[in-house]
């Protein structure tokens, strides 16, 4: 395919979102991506009226239907290189499947789906049609998740034995959802969100966490999803003891009413020689603990290829941080890291050429259905009052 910058189609985006901005941001931060189409909101005559006024020129259109219909009978050179969904839970699922079926690539918003039923379906389909489809779990994208995931891999903090995976907010420690804030009102109702809130939401960004980093899988679950604001449906605080595919034992634990909290994800991985930290609203370092040294805190643009500690540090690696330390990095960065990873992908199915899709850059559909699997066996443990239950097999 030519040179020229990919064109991306939003669904979603319209009336004061939130998520659909970072997305767009980071599309254009290389200036390889660019978005030209825009399905924005429910009603036609909105999204229509939100795409005329959006900050640069897009075509819009009434529908995702309308957008996918009219994409999938263009020259496939002048067509959409893939779509982001950027809805409510409940619309990631239908809009997916048919930008599948017109051979368009996707990148989704998490959670994959409202079911694990529906999950399931997006894989098979993604399977057939061996076509790139990326999952948004946005802190993957940071680069020092990826030199978290290399550390752990390396060995040097030995076997894992443990793991804390948590991602605390207080937004929603009182009842936001009857004050008609937008995206509290759909996060806490059933039929737009799926069977859970809190875990749903932010507890599956948790457990990508922790499974990119570790490359360990959760195998067991005992799950208390509980609801503090009266009135509520769906939980606000989520906290799952996890046996892990190594045998060790893990926490992934979400929360949606611990005031003081803003987007506190994090994770402590110890293994039997050492300790991995990090935090995404530090997301700039890392720290090392092994016993008996001096704790060892790392910076991203501030590693050496030759790292006296932790030997050769792989080119690839350190060529994925774009500035020296100290000008710093974060959210937008770490969605324009995933949004050019699957760009890089998208370009080589284009051409013909075989693609990663592999989960090492980007979650991808099998880590979103992981992602509802894990929910569902939580929701099931839940109706046990946290008693253990083993998560399905690998799809
Ligand atoms: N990756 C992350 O860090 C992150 C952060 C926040 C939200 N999210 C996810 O992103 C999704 C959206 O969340 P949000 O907070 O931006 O919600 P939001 O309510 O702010 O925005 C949702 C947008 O979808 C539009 N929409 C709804 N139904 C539509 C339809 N049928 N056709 C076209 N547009 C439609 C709405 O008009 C709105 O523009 C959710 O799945 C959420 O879980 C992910």
């Amino acid at each position: 395919m030519s040179n020229r910058p990919l064109n991306v189609g939003l669904i979603g985006g319209g009336k004061g979102a939130f998520i659909a901005h970072p997305h767009q941001r980071a599309i254009h931060f290389d200036g390889t991506r660019r978005v030209v189409a825009g399905a924005l909101f429910p009603d036609p005559k909105i999204a229509l009226e939100e795409a005329a006024n959006w900050p640069y020129p897009i075509k819009g259109y009434g529908s995702y239907d309308d957008m996918i219909k009219a994409q999938a009978s263009l020259p496939e050179e002048e067509r959409l290189d893939y779509v982001v969904i950027v809805t409510p839970n409940h619309v990631h699922f239908d809009p997916a499947m048919k930008a599948l079926k017109a051979n368009i690539p996707v990148f989704c918003e998490k959670p994959l789906t409202v079911t694990l039923k529906e999950a399931a379906t997006l894989v098979k389909e993604v399977r057939k049609r061996k076509i790139p489809f990326g999952v948004s779990h946005t802190y993957l994208g940071h680069w020092t998740s990826r030199f978290s995931r290399f550390i752990v891999r390396s060995g040097l903090l030995g076997d894992i034995r443990w793991v804390d995976s948590y991602y605390l907010q207080g937004w929603l420690a009182t009842k936001l959802e009857d004050a008609g804030v937008q995206g509290a009102s759909w996060r806490t109702n059933p039929k737009l969100a799926g069977a859970s809130c809190c875990g749903g939401d932010i507890g599956t960004h948790a457990l990508m966490q922790l499974r990119y980093v570790t490359g360990l899988d959760v195998t067991k679950v005992s799950a208390q999803m509980e609801i503090f604001v009266p009135g509520r449906k769906l939980d606000d605080h989520f906290t799952v003891y996890c046996e892990l595919s190594n045998g060790a034992k893990a926490m992934v634990r979400a929360s949606q009413i611990c005031h003081g909290h803003k987007n506190d994800l994090g994770i402590e991985i110890v293994g039997t020689k050492g300790t991995l930290r990090w935090r995404q609203e530090d997301p700039e370092c890392l720290i090392i603990h092994l016993p008996g040294q001096p704790d060892r805190v790392y910076w991203r643009g501030a590693v050496s290829p030759k790292d006296g500690f932790l030997g050769d540090v792989p080119q690839e690696l350190l060529a994925e941080s774009l500035t020296p330390s100290g000008h710093p990095e974060a959210f937008h960065d770490a969605f324009a890291r995933l949004h050019r990873c699957f760009e890089a992908d998208v370009r080589k199915w284009k051409a013909g050429k075989s693609f990663s899709c592999d989960g090492s850059k980007y979650a991808t559909v099998e880590d979103g259905w992981m992602g509802m699997a894990f929910i569902e066996t939580c929701l099931k443990s839940n109706t046990k009052n946290g008693g253990w239950v083993s998560m399905p097999k690998k799809i």
